[in-house]
């Protein structure tokens, strides 16, 4: 079985991934993970810290001479922004603090929407930088790299991944102007977008929208559409509750700071249709075998792919910490209080869908090795190969 682990604290040394169940011999280049890494940094609407961080995965473990060995790869992601927070975050005992930063490094104001609250009266802390520092969307650079590293072993079978970013707050996107075009160029123009958005003209509005925000001292959320193509019919299955694909990738999406909702193709309008306008036609013809006319299922049916694309949308919530702060309760006191004010982003969904992209690859990746199994590529490939000269047969 495929998984990975991830630990590290916002400001503490760095971050470490382990992923474990990768069959020996998959191809690793490191520059296309650390190519990600810095897509996930990006975007209109980040916050200082991006231009201190310059992410790149370190290999600590699992990899030769540029290929998987089937052990567990470990990477490490250093935090540069340690260097400025070795006291307050130091994880051995400090006696007598000498920066004067350390005080005021103390949170006891919780922030309305972020996990301050709930986690200290959780864990008992009087202190919500205990909470904060591990709730913080920095651990999603390891999850990243864990995604991109199961991207690479997806590619060898020709499946893409692509995440970008469909609304910033009230701004939509305009299908029209996107959803025809060829998966690599609808990619690419998300690339170029400073808001990771396929539609230029909306792009434009979105940066707006931001900058709007940004002067109100408020925050935004948006939607991040996210695609698969070249995945074979099967994978997932509708035997168990957690066997079904569709309810794994909703689970792993929603496990993203700040994602609240997850639809598959239609999605929640599909509830407003009758039968026959949502469900998708069976076709067959001697090349493709079966197929579907439309794909208003978004590419999954019974917790499994069809092998048509996959197409996910995931709702994330604007940023928690707000330039000008809702109200809040000063912990111990219990006095009304202007809720804390931490370095944070405006907008942070164009990076939301760098995220939710290396997600759905590790998702996939793992269902994809539930299916074909194999200790070597060389095996993963014969199982693959074997399902379909047999799907062929059909
Ligand atoms: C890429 C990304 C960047 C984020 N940056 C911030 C930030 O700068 N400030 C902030 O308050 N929340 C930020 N968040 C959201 C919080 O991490 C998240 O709301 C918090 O951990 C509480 O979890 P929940 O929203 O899932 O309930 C970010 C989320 C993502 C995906």
């Amino acid at each position: 079985m495929l998984r990975y682990l991830t630990a590290g604290e916002s400001h503490g040394p760095g971050l470490v991934t382990i992923v474990e169940g990768l069959p020996a011999g998959v191809p690793v280049d490191l520059e296309a993970i650390n190519r990600d890494l810095r897509r996930r940094q990006g975007g209109y609407g980040r916050g200082g810290r991006q231009r201190i961080e310059q992410d790149t995965v370190r290999p600590l473990a699992g990899l030769r001479h540029g290929r998987t060995l089937g052990s567990p790869v470990a990477f490490l992601i250093e935090n540069r922004d340690w260097v400025n927070w070795q006291e307050v975050m130091s994880p051995v005992p400090v006696a007598e603090p000498t920066d004067p930063r350390a005080a005021a490094k103390v949170v006891t104001r919780p922030r309305p929407g972020h996990a301050d609250l709930s986690g200290v009266l959780k864990y008992g802390h009087r202190d919500a930088r205990n909470v904060l520092e591990r709730a913080s969307a920095r651990e999603t650079a390891a999850r990243v790299a864990a995604g991109s590293l199961a991207h690479q072993f997806l590619r060898q079978f020709g499946i893409r991944v692509v995440g970008y970013v469909v609304a910033i707050g009230p701004v939509e996107a305009d299908p029209a102007r996107y959803a025809e075009l060829p998966l690599e160029e609808l990619a690419e123009r998300a690339e170029v977008s400073p808001v990771r958005c396929p539609d230029p003209e909306a792009s434009a509005r979105m940066v707006a929208a931001i900058d709007e925000a940004r002067a109100a001292g408020d925050s935004l959320g948006g939607i991040i559409e996210v695609v698969a193509v070249g995945l074979p019919p099967g994978l997932g299955s509708h035997v168990h509750y957690d066997r079904k694909l569709d309810a794994a990738l909703a689970h792993d999406l929603l496990s993203v700071q700040a994602m609240k909702g997850v639809e598959f193709g239609l999605g929640f309008a599909a509830a407003r249709r009758r039968g026959s306008e949502v469900h998708d036609p069976i076709a067959w013809d001697p090349d493709r075998g079966y197929w579907r006319t439309r794909n208003h299922a978004g590419g999954i049916e019974g917790g499994m792919t069809t092998g048509m694309p996959l197409v996910v949308r995931v709702a994330q919530k604007p940023i928690a910490t707000l330039y000008r702060p809702l109200p809040t309760v000063e912990l111990f006191t219990h006095a009304p209080a202007d809720a804390r004010v931490e370095r944070s982003d405006v907008c942070a969904v164009p990076a939301g869908a760098v995220i939710c992209e290396a997600v759905v690859a590790f998702t996939l990746a793992r269902f994809f090795l539930e299916k074909f199994g194999g200790d070597s590529l060389q095996e993963t490939r014969r199982n693959y190969e074997g399902y379909l000269a047999q799907l062929r047969e059909f």
